[in-house]
């Protein structure tokens, strides 16, 4: 079977960036992102290029390429479907805020709206990948609804997992050169065909022998547990680096030691403030009620305690800052670097800035905040949602800046809180000279070089030394 027509439901960090490689890669392909968000899809469709609704380094020059040709975006969803033949579920699935599972579980709504949706429209025989990062079984789910609620068309449908494991911040590069690519699928022979597809599709340009086939369950599991593993590093090192900080050892040469160890490997073992963004914690949030609905409860603690070193993490860094600054912070200008939870990316979900500025909110801190993608009204929006205190004693207590020099004048302490390349660029004698002294600088992403900055004065703190 050959695809011509794809749809995909989500036009949002994932939905974006995987359709405008597709479409870039395959010409002969129509792609169309649909989404219900009107404002989302009208920026996607901006005249300018620079004001697509996600920054990622490369995404805007791709879909310059393809947009009007053969990548289209747009809220027409049942139109999309209907001229489908394969479509790819990118919708978001946020950990539950109510009911069972409230605060563990994966919110699937979203995902069964959009079951319903296709079994509703199609009127012929549809390929439905996930793209979604989801519980294991919810193919499951999916086959029961799509094969349950049809209207009567009489159309069959094969279910694929194909989990997404771009990071945010190299989306773009991580899509070109993957790793690997995942498609679980159902082993019949219209499973092997469905299967077969969707590999004819990445075969354009990522070798065969990246494309690793297997049964739906280990797909989907597969997602969970490239994420638990990865964050799990992090809370590793950074557990470390609390011990470091009390010992004498410093973090970064104990991680430069055990990264040289080719069973353990260098990467993701920076220490740090935190993981932040929308996936890690969510994804073992939900490994853990899985294990859990599953009565494995010594598992479900194990990858629990991940979430719960990485909470003590940012708490400790906040709380450093109050007893550096001699037990108050109350009223005192302390600038945030950075409020994405990354580098080259503009998304703050879960981002350790929020939590940090929270903290220190409740010590009548007065913070400034520079981030050069990030827009205002994010910033406030992400700490009105944890409903601390009210939106306006938010908008009291936080100063957003377009200017880095502007947001340091004055201040008593900086937190970096992003590891943008900018900030190690920085004029730092020209930051130190206008700040209140002593001036402090706290590096949550251990990007700065501290030698450079204590000898132009500065109190320097970095995690784990
Ligand atoms: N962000 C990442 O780095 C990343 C990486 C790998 C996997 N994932 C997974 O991919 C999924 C999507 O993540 P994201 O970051 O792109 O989310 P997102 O919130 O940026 O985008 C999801 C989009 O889906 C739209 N949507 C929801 N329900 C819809 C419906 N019924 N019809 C049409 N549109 C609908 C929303 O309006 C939103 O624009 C999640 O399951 C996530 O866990 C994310």
């Amino acid at each position: 079977m050959k695809i011509k027509n794809i749809c995909c439901i989500g036009a949002g960090y994932v939905g974006g960036p995987t359709m405008a490689v597709i479409a870039h890669k395959c010409p002969d392909i129509k792609v169309t992102i649909v989404d219900l968000n009107a404002e989302r899809i009208a920026a996607w469709n901006d005249e300018d290029i620079n004001n697509i609704p996600i920054y990622e380094p490369g995404l805007a020059e791709i879909v310059a390429i393809s947009r009007g040709k053969n990548l289209f975006f747009s809220t027409n969803v049942e139109k999309a479907i209907d001229e489908a033949e394969m479509i790819f579920i990118s919708v978001n699935t946020p950990t539950k805020t109510y009911g069972l599972g409230k605060g563990m579980a994966a919110d699937l709504k979203y995902i069964e709206l959009c079951a319903r949706q296709i079994a509703a429209v199609a009127k012929n025989d549809k390929i439905v990948v996930e793209k979604s990062t989801l519980p294991v079984r919810t193919a499951e789910a999916i086959k029961s609804i799509l094969d349950n609620t049809g209207n009567g068309a009489g159309a069959k449908f094969q279910i694929l997992s194909n989990p997404e494991f771009l990071a945010e911040g190299t989306a773009i590069e991580d899509l070109l050169r993957p790793d690997r690519v995942l498609i679980g699928g159902d082993g019949d022979a219209e499973g092997q065909a469905a299967i077969n597809a969707l590999v004819d599709i990445y075969a354009n340009w990522i070798p065969k022998e990246k494309i690793l086939t297997t049964n739906v369950w280990s797909s989907e599991l597969s997602k969970l547990t490239a994420n638990a593993f990865l964050a799990q590093r992090v809370s590793s090192i950074n557990a470390m680096s609390e011990l470091c900080e009390k010992t004498g050892a410093d973090v970064n040469e104990v991680a430069r030691a055990i990264g040289m160890d080719s069973r353990i490997g260098s990467k993701f073992l920076k220490a740090s403030v935190g993981f932040g963004g929308s996936c890690f914690q969510k994804d073992i949030l939900n490994l853990v009620y899985i294990a859990k609905s599953y009565g494995l409860n010594e598992v479900a603690d194990y990858w629990e305690q991940v979430i719960i070193m990485n909470d003590h993490q940012k708490k400790r860094f906040a709380s450093n800052i109050v007893k550096t600054l001699y037990n108050t912070v109350s009223g005192k200008k302390i600038t945030f670097l950075g409020w994405a939870f990354k580098k080259d990316t503009n998304d703050t979900r879960e981002s350790a800035a929020i939590y940090v500025a929270d903290d220190l909110l409740q010590e009548q801190a007065c913070i400034a905040v520079y981030d050069p993608k990030v827009e205002k009204e994010i910033i406030y929006k992400d700490l009105d949602y944890l409903e601390t205190r009210e939106p306006s004693d938010n908008k009291k207590g936080v100063v957003v800046f377009e200017d880095a020099y502007e947001a340091c004048k004055d201040a008593h302490a900086i937190a970096v809180l992003t590891e943008w390349d900018e900030f190690k660029t920085y004029d730092w004698q020209k930051i130190y000279d206008n700040m209140k002294k002593p001036a402090f600088v706290f590096d949550g992403r251990n990007i700065l070089d501290g030698v450079k900055l204590r000898t132009i004065g500065f109190v320097f703190q970095e995690i784990g030394k």
